[in-house]
C-alpha cells in the first residue's frame, strides 16, 4: 500500500480549487491515485487528468478511484510526453499540475519488478512495455558507461571500482547478473556503508534512473509545462513538483529559478536577446518538506521536498 507524500500541503498549494468551477488538475504521477483521491474529496468541483507510465499502476488507481469516475480521466503515458497527447480542450482546462516523481511503495513492495534488493530478477522498468532493463544494462554496458551512470546518478565515491569489478565479474566467471538479492550483495564488497542505509541503495538508484531515463522524462516534461504556458495555457496555474533525491530537485530549482527571472541576459548586454525578459511566474522561495510526524509514520517521505511554481495569468 502506498501512503502519498505531503498530501495534507498539496491540498494546501491546490486550495484556490474551492472556488473553481471545473478547475482540472493534471496529476503526472498517478501511481495509486492517492494524491488525486484527496484532491477530488477535498474540491468536489474539481476534475483530475491522471497520467502514468505504468500499467499496473494504472490499474490500480482506477480500482482506487472507481468512485470518481466521472471526474477522472487517465492516460498512460510518459509524463515528458503527456502534454503532447493532450486534445486542446484538455490543455485549456488544467489549471493545477502535480508530479509526485520517482517509484511508488508498489514498485518496492513487488519483488517480481526489480526495484528492491531482495528481488528475483533485474527489471526495474516502470513500462514494462520498454526493451532497457536493469539486467541488460548490468550485462553490456562497457565499463565507462557503468562508471558513468554510478558517478553521475548514483553519486556513488568508488564509481570506478564498481563498474571495473562488474566487468571483471563478467569476464572472469562468464556469468550474468540475474536477481537484486545477488547484485546488491555483489555492490556490498565495493562500496563503503553508510549507517542504517542498504550499501546498494545508490548503486540500485542509478541503474532505475538510467532505466527509466528519469532525469530525462523531467527534463522533457518541465520543457513541456512552459511550452504549453508559452502557448497561451495554463494561465494563473499552479504547479507543484514532489522529488525525493538532489538530482531531481536541482533540475527542479534551476528550472523554476529561470522561469522566475525577468531577464537572462549576461549581465554587462547592452540589450536583452533571451527572450526571458517576461518572468513566467513566481517560485517559492523553500521547498517545503514533511513535518516530522508524516515521517515517523512514512519512513519514505525524510527526503521528500516538494518545490511550487505559481505561473502568471
Ligand atoms: C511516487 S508514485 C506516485 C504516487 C501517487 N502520487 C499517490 O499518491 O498514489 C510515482 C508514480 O509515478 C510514475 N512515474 C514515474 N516516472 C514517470 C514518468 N516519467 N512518466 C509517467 N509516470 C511516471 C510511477 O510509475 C509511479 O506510479
Amino acid at each position: 500500500m502506498h501512503i502519498s507524500v505531503l498530501k495534507n500541503e498539496v491540498l494546501q498549494a491546490f486550495d484556490f480549487l474551492k472556488e473553481r468551477e471545473n478547475g482540472v488538475v493534471l496529476d503526472c504521477t498517478l501511481g495509486f491515485g492517492g494524491h488525486s483521491k484527496a484532491i477530488l474529496q477535498a474540491y468536489p468541483q474539481s476534475r483530475v487528468i491522471g497520467v502514468d507510465r505504468d500499467l499496473h499502476a494504472i490499474k490500480l488507481a482506477s480500482e482506487n478511484l472507481r468512485d470518481f469516475a466521472k471526474r477522472i480521466e487517465i492516460l498512460q503515458s510518459p509524463f515528458g510526453s503527456a502534454f503532447e497527447k493532450l486534445s486542446v480542450k484538455q490543455k485549456g482546462a488544467i489549471c493545477a499540475i502535480l508530479a509526485d516523481i520517482g517509484v511508488s511503495s508498489m514498485h518496492l513492495d513487488d519483488k517480481s519488478r526489480g526495484f528492491s534488493f531482495e528481488s528475483s530478477n533485474l527489471d526495474m522498468r516502470m513500462d514494462t512495455a520498454q526493451s532497457l532493463t536493469a539486467r541488460e544494462i548490468l550485462n553490456t554496458y562497457n565499463l565507462l558507461e557503468l562508471e558513468r551512470i554510478f558517478f553521475e546518478y548514483g553519486e556513488i565515491r568508488e564509481s570506478k571500482k564498481l563498474a571495473r569489478a562488474i566487468v571483471e565479474h563478467r569476464e572472469k566467471y562468464k556469468e550474468t547478473f540475474e536477481s537484486g538479492e545477488e547484485f546488491s550483495a555483489f555492490v556490498a564488497q565495493y562500496v563503503s556503508r553508510q549507517k542504517g542505509v542498504n550499501p546498494a541503495t545508490q548503486a540500485f538508484q542509478a541503474l532505475r534512473i538510467e532505466v527509466n531515463d528519469e532525469l530525462g522524462q523531467l527534463s522533457a516534461l518541465l520543457d513541456s509545462i512552459k511550452n504549453a504556458y508559452n502557448e497561451g495555457f495554463l494561465r494563473g496555474a499552479k504547479l507543484c513538483i514532489i522529488s525525493f533525491h538532489s538530482l531531481e530537485d536541482r533540475i527542479i530549482k534551476n528550472a523554476f529559478k529561470v522561469w522566475s527571472k525577468e531577464c537572462i541576459c549576461p549581465t554587462e548586454a547592452m540589450k536583452c536577446t533571451c527572450g526571458n525578459n517576461n518572468a513566467l511566474g513566481v517560485a517559492s522561495k523553500k521547498p517545503i518538506l514533511p513535518s516530522s510526524e508524516e515521517i515517523l509514520l512514512n519512513k519514505r517521505a525524510r527526503s521528500a521536498k516538494m518545490r511550487v511554481f505559481e505561473f502568471r495569468q
